[in-house]
């Protein structure tokens, strides 16, 4: 039966999502920031909702993640988390706020006091240690590999990762370590959508995809970018808010297309 968007009728927790993968049904991500648009996600049956620290691109104008700092952050989680009692809400930690595991546990603690159930930090295998500090100590992980926006200057640029077989193997490698350390989450970002489903199908955690094709156990896209708001977007995403003409519908039609299988499709994904 076709999906049709209604409002969440309990709290999401991570057992809820490990659940949803288990059982083969997808769920709905959205990075956000504010209150209105946290109720609106509830509202709409969105599963989980990310305080992305794209927040400096889309709210703050910087030109990349890496100014983002704790504070403004923590103002960010505080706000969403007023707006919306039921979606799981993850954490970006900023950029060098978990360059060790003791700082990650120190900033870590401060996220989850904000009103985030879960943080999420970038990059591999170098963060196995991390990820067991935290998760020992009772602080969900979501791990982000693939296109690591915190990682740019490293990088050369917002490319696609893991197209050759080497750097594949890698990010396949460092899911698998991550995996293993106890994350809760996966996010897979601008990756090939054959690797996405390699790693899908090999780690016990769900994982969420944004330019990762359609295989992946979520998707997640910017709110910015679901509405338009983006003066050149990226061709993994989709402005809703053009074929619906209101926020709310915007948001149940990302959502019903999601759960049918209609979006992301060819035109939005990597190989
Ligand atoms: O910061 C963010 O919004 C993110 C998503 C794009 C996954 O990391």
């Amino acid at each position: 039966m076709p999906y049709a968007p209604a409002e969440l009728e309990k709290p999401v927790t991570v057992q809820t999502l490990r659940r949803m993968k288990a059982d083969g049904e997808k769920f709905i991500t959205v990075a956000l920031y504010d209150a209105p648009m946290a109720a609106m996600a509830q509202k709409t049956g969105v599963e989980a909702v990310l305080v992305g620290d794209s927040l400096g691109m889309t709210v703050l104008g910087y030109d990349s993640t890496i100014p983002v700092t704790m504070e403004q952050m923590i103002y960010h989680v505080e706000a969403v988390a007023r707006g919306n009692r039921k979606s799981l809400i993850m954490g970006d930690m900023p950029f060098m706020t978990y360059a060790t595991p003791e700082q990650a546990l120190t900033n870590a603690t401060r996220i989850m006091q904000a009103g985030a159930h879960m943080v999420k930090i970038e990059g591999g295998a170098w963060l196995a240690e991390t990820v067991r500090m935290l998760t020992d100590r009772g602080i969900p992980v979501c791990a982000h590999l693939g296109l690591t926006p915190q990682s740019v200057h490293k990088l050369g640029g917002y490319r696609v990762q893991g197209r050759d077989e080497e750097q594949a193997g890698e990010i396949l490698d460092d899911a698998a370590q991550l995996d293993e350390a106890g994350a809760d989450l996966l996010v897979l970002e601008c990756v090939p959508a054959s690797l996405a489903r390699r790693i899908t199908d090999i780690v016990s955690m769900p994982t969420i995809g944004i330019g990762a094709g359609r295989d992946t156990d979520a998707q997640v896209l910017v709110i910015n970018d679901i509405l338009g708001l983006t003066e050149t977007p990226p061709k993994f995403s989709k402005n809703f808010l053009e074929e619906t003409g209101n926020i709310p519908g915007a948001l149940r039609k990302y959502a019903e297309d999601v759960k049918n299988g209609i979006f992301p499709d060819a035109s939005h994904t990597f190989e």
